[in-house]
């Protein structure tokens, strides 16, 4: 057992543990400088006095798109006597037009958000203070498609830029959904998309040098080796080049080597740390989809465990799955709950996105197995994935129906 006493001692292993945190913010961004110059002369005209193109940035989760925009904005807010002003939005946390309009005001107009006024009042309030001294105004909406109203608010911003005499309204749209394109409205996808940047996914050496950064200046001296950093830059690199998956599982290595009273960061803690990473990020994954994905989602786990009728299909190593049948059990289980399953095109597309989100893996069938149908894998354990989703989406474990 450790005492508070033993908590006091110094760690062996970090030397500044807060640099290893997800919320840390890099000042330097390894490998990412063409990202970065992209955003600048995207962002170069607003600081001009020109509103320049909107501009849409996407990519998978943990690919840097978050650090990369605000270091930019970072070095925007460094530059004087500029008619440009930003506001960054996280639409996790405002997510409708209303919720925006109000961060925006709250940012620059401070003592009248606190009004307490409606969308209307905000919205003319914004264009005035726009056209007092010709502002440009870029507005950051990160996980826009958050945003439940989001043609609306789309909308709404690109009518400023008609509705003033002088300044401008800019947007930068980010999204780790790739799919998302599909969803907007004709009219907000060609207002949003008159530019964009695609960052990809990281690749084992992109991983391994944000990850020796890092351990540089996280760990003492010589704590880690590099072995352990290509490991973890390895096994994230299956799991889809995410860079905070890598983090989190090199921080969590730390702490258990930390408790065990190590004197370095070892493997078996890495590995450890591994398999409780994947736990967090199933969670995280799981819990923001929407109801009917996860409802897919879960009868591929529930027949990965039982196995589906086709047994030809396991190779000895996995288990491919025909999505007709995890179709039919979708069905069941959607009617049990007494709620209306959606018809297949709905389902070929969630299937896309469990897919794009690095769930499931699909592979086309080819001929003859049954005609054209399309076969596929679970990427993660199938009981963490039950177990995740009964939590959350059920409540109690005990009445899943199946
Ligand atoms: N190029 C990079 N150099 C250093 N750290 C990075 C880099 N890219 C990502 N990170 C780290 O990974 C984490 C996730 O990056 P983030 O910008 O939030 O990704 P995204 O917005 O694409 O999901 C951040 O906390 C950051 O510390
Ligand atoms: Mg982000």
């Amino acid at each position: 057992m450790q005492t508070l006493s033993d908590l006091l001692v110094e760690s062996k292993i970090f030397a500044d543990r807060e640099v290893l945190s997800p919320h840390y913010v890099p000042k330097k961004l390894i490998g990412r400088q063409k990202e970065i110059n992209q955003i600048e002369k995207s962002i170069a005209p607003a600081l001009k006095g020109e509103r320049g193109r909107n501009l849409f940035i996407y990519g998978l989760t943990g690919v840097g798109k978050t650090s990369c925009v605000r270091y930019v904005i970072d070095e925007v807010k460094g530059i004087p006597n500029t008619r440009a002003r930003i506001s960054y939005v996280n639409c996790r946390i405002y997510g409708s037009r209303y919720k925006v309009l109000n961060k925006i005001i709250t940012d620059h107009l401070p003592t009248y958000a606190k009004r307490g006024y409606g969308a209307v009042d905000l919205y003319e309030k914004l264009t005035n203070w726009i056209e007092e001294d010709n502002k440009i105004l870029v507005i950051v909406l990160d996980e826009i498609d958050m945003i439940k109203d989001l043609d609306d608010l789309i909308y709404t911003l690109s009518r400023i830029n008609s509705d003033i005499r002088a300044g401008g309204v800019a947007m930068v749209g980010i999204s780790n959904n790739v799919s998302f394109k599909d969803s907007l409205d004709p009219r907000s996808l060609s207002s949003l998309y008159e530019s964009e940047i695609v960052f990809s996914n990281y690749n084992a050496t992109e991983l391994f040098d944000i990850l020796k950064d890092r351990s540089a200046k996280g760990f003492r001296h010589g704590v880690i080796d590099d072995e352990v950093l290509r490991f973890i830059a390895a096994t994230s690199v299956k799991g889809g080049g995410d860079a905070r998956l890598s983090l989190k599982v090199l921080s969590k290595a730390g702490e258990l080597s930390d408790d065990e009273g190590q004197q370095r960061v070892t493997m078996e803690s890495t590995k450890e740390a591994i398999k409780l990473a994947e736990g967090d990020i199933v969670y995280d994954v799981v819990s923001t989809l929407p109801e009917h994905q996860r409802l897919v989602l879960y009868s591929v786990a529930l027949l990965t465990q039982t196995g589906g009728s086709y047994k030809k299909l396991t190779d000895g190593v996995d288990t491919y799955l025909f999505s007709g049948e995890i179709y039919s059990r979708y069905k069941s289980i959607t009617e049990n709950l007494h709620k209306e399953p959606k018809g297949e095109r709905w389902y070929r597309k969630y299937l896309y996105e469990l897919e794009m989100q690095g769930l499931i893996a699909a592979f086309e069938s080819g001929k003859g197995i049954r005609g054209h149908t399309k076969l596929i894998k679970l990427l993660y354990p199938a009981d963490k994935i039950r177990d995740c989703i009964e939590k959350d989406v059920f409540g109690m474990s005990d009445q899943v129906p199946n």
